[in-house]
């Protein structure tokens, strides 16, 4: 039989129990028995943070294609306008070793620290934040709900905001420090106003008509003005190819 050196079943556990306060991969037992491994942050504000989901657009120019694991890998389809419910489904894919370099999904529903980050771990974090209001509890255990207070590790406000092309910024709240909101299956990291979500949410349907298949994809419509342009409605190349990594605790 397996051995584990911790028995538990998140990294606030470990930390807690075991009084363990370094990051790194550790064993977990999921609600079902089942053993698997995970990356535990145990210093972002106190730690004991626990990794459950990457999303990267590993291809850009690809439209839903293979590797748009949170939106559709079977292409643009009229006929399924959800795409996959990837942020909805219990499908997992992916590695703890691997989730700074490909998609991950432990569980089907997640968060609430959330990284921003080009290559490693965490030294390469673009923006940091996390909520503190138990919101999946108070919400039903899901993502989908109203915009959620966030504080920030990394980063503010103003540097999220710049990250988003000009027109994008005109469709979203940017005074206050929210949100990680999780409308429709989709994940964005402030708060849309109104339309044009596809230029900042991840991870969100499958087939959009208008100037169909340009906004399939796991980070949707970033590059309607171009790749990373940070023009009109287009984001920085910086927050387009940044990895984002979800946590609980
Ligand atoms: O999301 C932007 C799109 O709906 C409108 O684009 O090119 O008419 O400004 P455009
Ligand atoms: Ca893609
Ligand atoms: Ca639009």
């Amino acid at each position: 039989m397996f051995k584990t050196k911790f028995a538990a079943r998140s990294c606030k556990e470990i930390r807690d129990k075991y009084h363990v306060y370094d990051d790194g991969l550790y064993y977990l037992i999921s609600s079902r028995g089942v053993l698997y491994q995970t990356f535990c942050d145990m210093t972002t504000a106190g730690g004991g943070w626990t990794l459950v989901a990457r999303v990267h657009e590993n291809n850009m120019y690809g439209k839903c294609t293979v590797g748009d694991r949170w939106s559709s890998q079977q292409g643009s389809d009229p006929n399924r306008p959800d795409g996959e419910g990837t942020w909805a489904n219990t499908i997992t894919f992916g590695t703890a070793e691997a989730a700074t370099s490909d998609d991950y999904k432990v569980f089907f529903f997640i968060t609430f620290m959330v990284l921003h980050e080009l290559e490693h771990w965490t030294t390469a974090s673009i923006l940091r934040y996390h909520t503190e209001n138990h919101f999946l509890t108070s919400h039903g255990g899901n993502l989908h709900g109203p915009a959620i207070p966030i504080v920030y590790d990394t980063g503010n406000v103003i540097s999220t905001n710049y990250q988003y092309g000009p027109n994008s910024r005109g469709t979203f709240i940017k005074s206050v420090n929210y949100s990680v909101i999780l409308l429709h299956k989709a994940s964005s990291l402030i708060k849309p106003t109104g339309c044009h979500t596809e230029h900042f949410c991840i991870g969100g349907g499958g087939h959009f008509p208008e100037a169909a298949p340009k906004q399939c994809g796991d980070f949707t419509s970033f590059d309607w003005n171009g790749y990373g342009t940070n023009t009109e409605w287009s984001a920085s190349r910086e927050i387009t190819e940044a990895s984002v990594l979800l946590f609980y605790r």
